[in-house]
């Protein structure tokens, strides 16, 4: 949830800020703004809108600056407009803040100012408190201000400060909020997250909570709470900036969709050594680690939720555990049963997610294990788990998940299956054959990308719809979950997905002439069952857009279109079943105009309750 930048060194910061904000910009999109150190004055540039709006306000404005900081707002504080736009200043214009996160005693400290200080607010946000707040305690020396200033600021918050009597420095706040730090030839940088960086630099430190940053054009140093300086390791970013780069396609979704065979195998490989043995690089868990385990809990929001979902299944079925999945919200409320004997996974794309921090943070307290499956490397849930399970999925931009979900798919058959080989749960044929079938995926879904043109015939007959269904049983259930919810994101079609067998206990009575509905039959095991399912609804008037393994042919009868996914056991056909419900979604979203990689009201990154 929002996006900040900053920079200091011998460029041209108007720029290279506004670039850095067009990279963040996934992480809200509502307005955005720049403040500029030009000559020892601060001067501010913020509207409600895109960062095109942004550009078009500022085009042709020539800014003698090397320092200043930038913003990308995702509203939470007041709603979306030019006031209320980052960066905010002191009354005296003389600091200027950029934050990402909440102040949660925002309101006492706006008070506060007022009793003690008379402040006057332009805004109703809680970041103009910070800058109030660093504003009372400046006496020409930043650094101490935004010490003082932190001893009062309760909440998470990662933020950019500069002073116009310092245009010399800029400095760096990170509390429970990402915040990474470039180190350029020409000069350094802050962000929020590592694409905004990588035109420049692909060495970055990755700052830690409670750290203040002080930068200079030449350096960076890093402060704890206690103002001692800490030493950190330089991290080299794997991947440039091609990779967070469209590429030819015409969204970011359509790409990450195309880059899901090559994330499969990147993933598998990374755990499998030359005999198919699962290899826990970097985890420690061991056969007497496992015993002592008597309850899993899987954790997660949004997409990585519906991962979780066949993380439930694959533990069950390979590892014979019992699980249970919670979404992160709920589950941090209900008082869940955790001891030393849970087994507390997360699953998050972007490990900055906070309902599932937090949620990891009850359970870490009480005692629990917690091994993560994230996909941004050094993220908070890394940092607060025992173990860490990558998927290396690569930087995904579309606030619409794809590739992040195939590639969590993977790690929850991955746990599923070291468990079960620990627990020798499963037998040696049986565990061979569920890895080679995982292994012949990347290929697969090759193959299956090639019906995009079919499924792309059948979003322009259809995407006018004003509602959808989506129907399946076993592990289409959680497939029809994440296609309604990839198809709601950025259509803004109401769609709904159920378990087919509940259809009969309420939802079937909407069933009538030409309701739309796409039925997940990918599992042999439930196939007839499946068709019967199709046939009463048939019978009811629906039109249905039926979908089935290759060698099934028999749904053709039932179903108005069918989409088939290569043939492949029925334990793995997730990875492939909610690729074409991917491209449906792309498509439909595509005609009908909308902004498929900025979906309304959405962030990719949920930083807030
Ligand atoms: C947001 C994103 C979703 C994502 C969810 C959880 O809602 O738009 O795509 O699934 O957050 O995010 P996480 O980073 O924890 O997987």
């Amino acid at each position: 949830m929002c996006g900040i930048v900053g920079y200091i060194g011998d460029g041209n910061a108007k720029e290279i800020i506004v670039r850095g904000l067009e990279k963040l910009e996934y992480r809200g999109y509502d307005s955005s703004g720049i403040a500029l150190n030009c000559g020892g004055s601060i001067d501010v540039r913020k509207c409600k809108g895109r960062i095109a709006d942004l550009e078009k306000l500022i085009n042709g404005e020539v800014f003698d600056s090397h320092v200043g900081i930038g913003h990308t707002r995702w509203a939470t504080h007041g709603a979306p407009s030019d006031v209320n736009s980052h960066p905010h200043c002191n009354i005296k214009g003389n600091i200027a803040v950029v934050h990402n996160g909440i102040i949660e005693n925002y309101v006492e400290l706006r008070k506060w100012l007022k009793d003690n200080y008379n402040t006057t607010f332009k805004s109703e946000t809680d970041t103009e408190v910070i800058a109030q707040l660093i504003g009372v305690y400046y006496s020409g020396n930043l650094m101490d201000a935004v010490y003082k200033a932190q001893e009062k600021m309760k909440g998470a918050y990662a933020i950019g400060v500069i002073a116009a009597e310092e245009p010399e420095i800029m400095v760096a706040v990170r509390k429970n909020t990402p915040l990474v730090v470039g180190l350029g030839k020409d000069g350094n940088f802050i962000a929020s997250d590592i694409p905004a960086l990588l035109k420049h630099t692909r060495d970055v430190y990755l700052i830690e909570n409670d750290e203040t940053v002080l930068l200079t054009r030449d350096n960076v140093t890093i402060y704890n709470s206690a103002r001692e300086e800490v030493g950190r390791e330089v991290y080299r970013v794997e991947w440039d900036e091609a990779a967070a780069e469209k590429e030819g396609y015409d969204h970011f979704m359509l790409k990450e969709i195309h880059e899901q065979p090559k994330g499969v195998l990147e993933t598998l490989m990374r755990r499998l050594d030359e005999n198919d043995n699962i290899r826990l690089d970097g985890i420690s868990f061991t056969k007497e680690d496992l015993e002592k385990i008597n309850r899993v809990y899987i954790v997660a929001c949004g997409t990585a939720y519906h991962a979780s979902l066949v993380g439930k299944y694959a533990i069950e079925k390979f590892a014979k555990i019992p699980v249970e999945v919670d979404v992160a919200s709920e589950f941090r409320y209900r008082d869940p049963l955790i001891d030393e004997k849970t087994l507390f996974i997360a699953v998050s794309q972007s490990g900055e997610t906070l309902d599932t921090l937090e949620a990891l943070r009850e359970a870490k307290k009480k005692g629990a294990r917690i091994l993560s499956v994230v996909n941004v490397v050094g993220s908070s849930v890394t940092r607060e788990s025992d173990d860490v399970f990558y998927t290396w999925a690569g930087p995904e931009i579309a606030v619409a998940s794809t590739k992040a979900y195939t590639t969590q798919l993977i790690c929850m058959y991955l746990i599923g299956l070291y468990m079960a080989a620990l627990k020798e749960s499963i037998t040696e044929e049986y565990y061979s054959y569920i890895i080679s079938e995982l292994k012949k995926l990347p290929e697969k879904l090759e193959k299956l990308l090639e019906s995009e043109p079919q499924i792309e015939e059948i979003a322009k007959k259809q995407y006018k719809r004003d509602s959808v269904f989506f129907i399946g049983r076993g592990t289409d259930v959680g497939i029809s979950y994440e296609g309604s919810l990839k198809l709601k994101e950025i259509s803004y079609i109401n769609s709904f997905a159920i378990a087919a067998g509940e259809l009969k206990h309420g939802t079937i009575a909407l069933m009538e002439d030409d309701t739309l509905v796409v039925a997940l039959a990918t599992q042999d095991k439930l196939y007839e069952k499946m068709l019967s399912n199709i046939q009463e609804i048939k019978a009811r008037g629906a039109y249905v857009i039926g979908m089935a393994k290759e060698s099934n042919k028999r749904i053709e009868e039932q179903a108005n279109d069918v989409i088939y996914i290569p043939d492949c056991a029925d334990e793995v056909s997730t990875v492939l079943a909610v690729v074409p419900l991917q491209i449906l979604a792309y498509y439909v979203a595509k005609f009908r105009g909308c902004d498929i990689d900025k979906p309304k009201n959405l962030a990719k990154s949920v930083t807030v309750e």
